[in-house]
C-alpha cells in the first residue's frame, strides 16, 4: 500500500510557488524553481512540462488556469504563411513562453526552439495542447469552448500540419531530431514513437472536437482517412516480441515489390537480436523506438508505449504484453526511481555518432537511459486503465521514498536510477505535479477518461 504518512514536504505549495501570473491571472507554471542553479530557460512554462500540472488542477477544480492556458497558448501558434518561409510552419506551437513586462504592458514571448539549446523543433507543443484541450472538456464538459471558432482554427491549423503531404511514404510523421521530450540529439530523428504515439492520439482528440460543418469537411475527411492506416503501420511495424523477433533474425534482405515480408530491408545483424532474445519476457512485448529503411530501432521509449496505450493505439492483448514487459524487467525500466525514459542507453561508438559525444547524455544518464520521475503519472494512468493497480501502487511508492527527501529532482542517473541527476535540477514543477497527479489518479480512477481512449 501506499504510505500516506511519508514525510512529503508540502509539494502542493511548492506547485503552487510554480505558477505564473498574466495580467494578475495564473498562466501556467515555470519548469523549475531551483535556487541553486541558473534558470537558463527553466523559468519559463514549456507546453508539455504543464501537462501533468495542468491535469492535477483539473482533478482539483482549478480550472481557470487551464483555460486561460489554452486560450492564450493558441495565439501564439503561428496562423500565416509565410512568405519568406524562414519563419515556422503554419499550426506550429512554442516549446515554452514566458511573460514580459514593460512598464505596465505585459506579453507573452515564445520559443518555437529559436532560442532553444541545439534550435530543436517542438513538434509535440500542439499534440499536447490537443490531448490537454480535450482533457479540459472532459472535465469541465465546457464543450462550448473547443467549439468556438478560434478554437477550431486553432484545432485544423495543427491538423494541416501534420496532415500535409511531404517527402514521405508512411502514414506516420517524419520530424528532426529532438522533436519531443527528449529534445537533444539522440538519434531519433526521422519516425520516433514517441511523435507517432502523441500524433495518433491527437487524431483521436481532434475526431471527438472538430465539429461536422462543410468548414471542417476536408480535414474531418482526412483525419478520418489517416487513423486506420497510422494504427495499423504502428501496430504492426513497430510491435517486437518473441514471434516478431523470430521473423525479423530470419529476414531475408534486397525483397523487391509489392508484397515482400521484409518491407523496410532490416538486416537482422542491426538489431540486438541476441540481448532481446534473453530479455523479452515470454509474455511482453513492446513497440520500438523508430522505423525507416534498414532501421529499427529497438530501444524501449517509455513515453511512447505508454501514450500507446493511454490513446489505445495498441490493442489491448499489446497493452497488456508491454505492462507485463515492465513488470518482468522492473530493474531494468524502475529500478530505483519509476522510470527510464529510454532503455538501454547509448555507449561507445553510438553515442558518439547519435548523440554527437554530447556529455550530458552519456550512458545511463539523462536523456540517454536516466530514470525521470515525471513518467511516473503516465505509468500509473496506463496501469490503472488495464486493471494493474499493483504496479501502479509499487511505483508511486518508489517514487515517495525518494522524492521529498530529494527534493523532486528532474532526472536519475545510472543504470538503476539510484544517483540523482548529474546536471538535474531540483524542485523541477514536472516531478511534483506528476507524483501528485500519480496519487490523484489512484483515488480518482473516473478521471482517466479524460486523459485516453477506448
Ligand atoms: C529538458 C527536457 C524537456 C523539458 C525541459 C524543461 O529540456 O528534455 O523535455 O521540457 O527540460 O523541463
Amino acid at each position: 500500500m501506499v504510505n500516506s504518512d511519508s514525510p512529503i514536504k508540502d509539494p502542493w505549495q511548492i506547485l503552487e510557488e510554480s505558477i505564473i501570473y498574466y495580467y494578475d491571472r495564473p498562466l501556467g507554471t515555470v519548469a523549475a524553481c531551483d535556487p541553486n542553479t541558473a534558470p537558463l530557460n527553466y523559468d519559463q512554462c514549456f507546453i508539455r512540462d504543464f501537462v501533468p500540472a495542468a491535469l492535477v488542477f483539473l482533478i482539483k477544480g482549478k480550472t481557470d488556469i487551464v483555460r486561460y492556458f489554452l486560450v492564450h497558448t493558441l495565439k501564439l501558434q503561428i496562423k500565416e504563411r509565410q512568405l519568406d518561409f524562414l519563419e515556422p510552419g503554419r499550426g506550429l506551437m512554442p516549446a515554452s513562453f514566458k511573460v514580459i513586462h514593460e512598464e505596465r504592458e505585459q506579453y507573452l514571448k515564445a520559443d518555437f526552439g529559436d532560442h532553444a539549446i541545439g534550435r530543436v523543433t517542438p513538434v509535440d507543443s500542439c499534440l499536447w495542447w490537443m490531448f490537454l484541450l480535450r482533457a479540459y472538456v472532459k472535465a469541465t464538459e465546457e464543450y462550448s469552448l473547443a467549439h468556438t471558432p478560434e478554437m477550431q482554427k486553432g484545432i485544423r491549423l495543427i491538423m494541416e500540419l501534420c496532415l500535409s503531404a511531404r517527402f514521405d511514404m508512411y502514414p506516420t510523421l517524419l520530424v528532426p531530431d529532438g522533436a519531443c521530450m527528449i529534445d537533444r540529439r539522440m538519434g531519433i530523428n526521422g519516425h520516433p514513437l514517441e511523435i507517432q504515439a502523441l500524433f495518433y492520439n491527437a487524431l483521436r482528440c481532434a475526431q471527438e472536437l472538430l465539429l461536422d460543418n462543410p468548414e471542417n469537411e476536408k480535414i474531418n475527411q482526412a483525419l478520418n482517412n489517416r487513423l486506420t492506416p497510422l494504427g495499423v503501420h504502428l501496430r504492426h511495424h513497430y510491435w517486437l516480441d518473441l514471434e516478431r523477433l523470430n521473423i525479423i533474425y530470419r529476414y531475408k534482405g534486397e525483397e523487391y515489390g509489392e508484397n515482400v515480408l521484409n518491407q523496410f530491408n532490416i538486416y537482422s545483424d542491426s538489431i540486438p537480436y541476441a540481448d532481446l532474445s534473453e530479455w523479452l519476457p515470454a509474455n511482453g512485448g513492446y513497440l520500438v523506438g523508430n522505423l525507416g529503411p534498414s532501421q529499427l530501432d529497438c530501444r524501449f521509449f517509455s513515453l511512447g508505449n505508454l501514450v500507446a496505450i493511454l490513446s489505445a493505439l495498441v490493442t489491448q492483448k499489446q497493452a497488456e504484453a508491454i505492462l507485463n514487459t515492465i513488470e518482468k524487467k522492473w530493474n531494468d525500466l524502475i529500478g530505483f526511481m519509476p522510470m527510464k525514459i529510454c532503455f538501454p542507453a547509448l555507449k561507445d561508438r553510438d553515442w558518439q555518432l547519435l548523440t554527437g559525444c554530447d556529455p550530458k547524455n552519456r550512458p545511463w544518464s539523462y536523456h540517454n537511459g536516466g530514470n525521470w520521475p515525471v513518467l511516473l503519472w503516465l505509468l500509473v494512468a496506463a496501469s490503472l486503465k488495464h486493471n494493474r493497480p499493483e504496479i501502479a501502487e509499487k511505483a508511486i511508492e518508489i517514487a515517495a521514498q525518494r522524492l521529498p527527501q530529494d527534493e523532486w529532482t528532474e532526472y536519475y542517473d545510472g543504470k538503476n536510477g539510484r544517483l540523482v541527476g548529474k546536471e538535474a535540477r531540483k524542485y523541477q514543477t514536472w516531478t511534483i505535479a506528476g507524483f501528485l497527479l500519480a496519487r490523484e489518479l489512484m483515488d480518482n480512477s473516473q478521471c482517466l477518461s479524460w486523459i485516453s481512449h477506448n
